[in-house]
């Protein structure tokens, strides 16, 4: 099968597209066909070997993982002799994360995976966009999101910014985007009440006060958000730093604002597939609609990460195999 490999740490030329054997399903593994596949900011991280200290996962002199890739979509080709919830032919999505792999024709996985069936309205590059359930676990299990909040989203027109901006709405919150002003049109589409333009207005320093603080790019922090926030608000990051390590334990005991990051990657398979099941049924209710900002060929994966890596991406960038769009 051809996949995209990367055997050293670099930027996006590393990458190479190679022939690689075609995986065979164990006993309790489904062998899937890979239509699409994302190409994500941790995509990217790992392709660098960066930050360092996250070499402990990606592999500390040389990529862990060669085959990068997380979310997916695709068709199920085999199942092994123990499967009972797959069969050949069936639609599927799913994330092999924190594991990568799906930037190839095929993946392996076990049936117990993150992998569910594929939401019928939606192509494989939505589906696979819709497998990243990072948005819903920071607004419904982080901040409890409930109707009647407000919330800010800090980099609403990305991958992570376009899923949480439309779950907020069907969560019941009044929400406002923060995106540069190309993409203001974007996110008002999607449900943002109201859009501040980063590059023109400093949120932290307008007067407003809000709920939850969803700092999805990782720019700001809790301590210059503190202002923005509602007297008992929350500030949530995707961004891990010292300071949010010591102000997580520390808001969790005393203080009425709480600050707190996670790692969605992390979570157990079963919640995932938890997740992947009600992600499918708000797209299949029109609830939520994946944003596929470009599609890529596989093997033009090295404009795909130079798209990623300038991070101003609209939604996801998806790798499609087999002609799919
Ligand atoms: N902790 C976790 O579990 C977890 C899981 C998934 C992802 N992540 C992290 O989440 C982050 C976002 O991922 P993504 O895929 O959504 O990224 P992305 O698609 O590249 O989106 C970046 C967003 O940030 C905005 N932005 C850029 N510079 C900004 C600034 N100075 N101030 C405010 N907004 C700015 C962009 O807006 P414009 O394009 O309009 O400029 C865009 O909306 C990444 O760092 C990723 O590593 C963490």
């Amino acid at each position: 099968m051809k996949a995209a490999v990367n055997r050293s740490y670099g930027p996006p030329d590393v990458v190479t597209f190679e022939d690689m054997p075609k995986p065979v399903p164990g006993d309790d593994e489904v062998l899937v066909r890979v239509h699409a596949a994302v190409v994500g900011v941790v995509d990217g991280l790992a392709r660098r070997g960066a930050p360092l200290y996250a070499r402990v996962h990606f592999g500390f002199r040389r990529p862990r993982f060669p085959v990068l890739g997380c979310d997916f979509a695709g068709q199920v080709e085999a199942a092994g002799p123990a499967v009972t919830r797959f069969a050949a032919g069936d639609q599927v999505f799913g994330t092999i994360a924190p594991r990568f792999g799906a930037h190839a024709e095929y993946v392996c996985l076990p049936e117990q995976a993150a992998v569910a069936p594929k939401p019928a309205n939606l192509s494989y590059p939505e589906a696979a966009a819709l497998a990243d359930a990072t948005a819903l676990c920071f607004l419904r299990d982080k901040a409890n999101l409930r109707r009647g909040q407000t919330i800010l989203i800090n980099g609403a027109s990305g991958a992570v910014g376009t899923a949480a901006v439309q779950l907020a709405r069907h969560f019941g919150a009044s929400v406002t985007a923060v995106c540069s002003g190309a993409n203001a049109g974007l996110v008002r589409k999607l449900g943002a009440g109201d859009v501040i333009d980063y590059t023109e207005a400093d949120f932290t320093r307008a007067g407003q006060a809000y709920d939850v603080i969803f700092d999805v790019a990782g720019k700001t922090s809790f301590s210059r958000c503190r202002p923005a926030l509602s007297r008992t608000g929350t500030y949530l990051t995707t961004a891990p730093s010292p300071a949010i390590f010591l102000q997580m334990p520390w808001t969790a005991r005393f203080g009425a604002r709480k600050a707190a990051v996670a790692f969605t990657g992390l979570r157990a398979a079963s919640e995932k597939r938890r997740d992947l099941l009600y992600l499918r049924d708000l797209a299949e209710a029109s609830a939520l609609a994946p944003v596929v900002g470009a599609c890529y060929p596989l093997p033009r994966i090295a404009d795909a990460y130079r798209h990623v890596d300038a991070g101003h991406k609209r939604g996801n960038v998806v790798v499609t195999m087999n002609g799919h769009t």
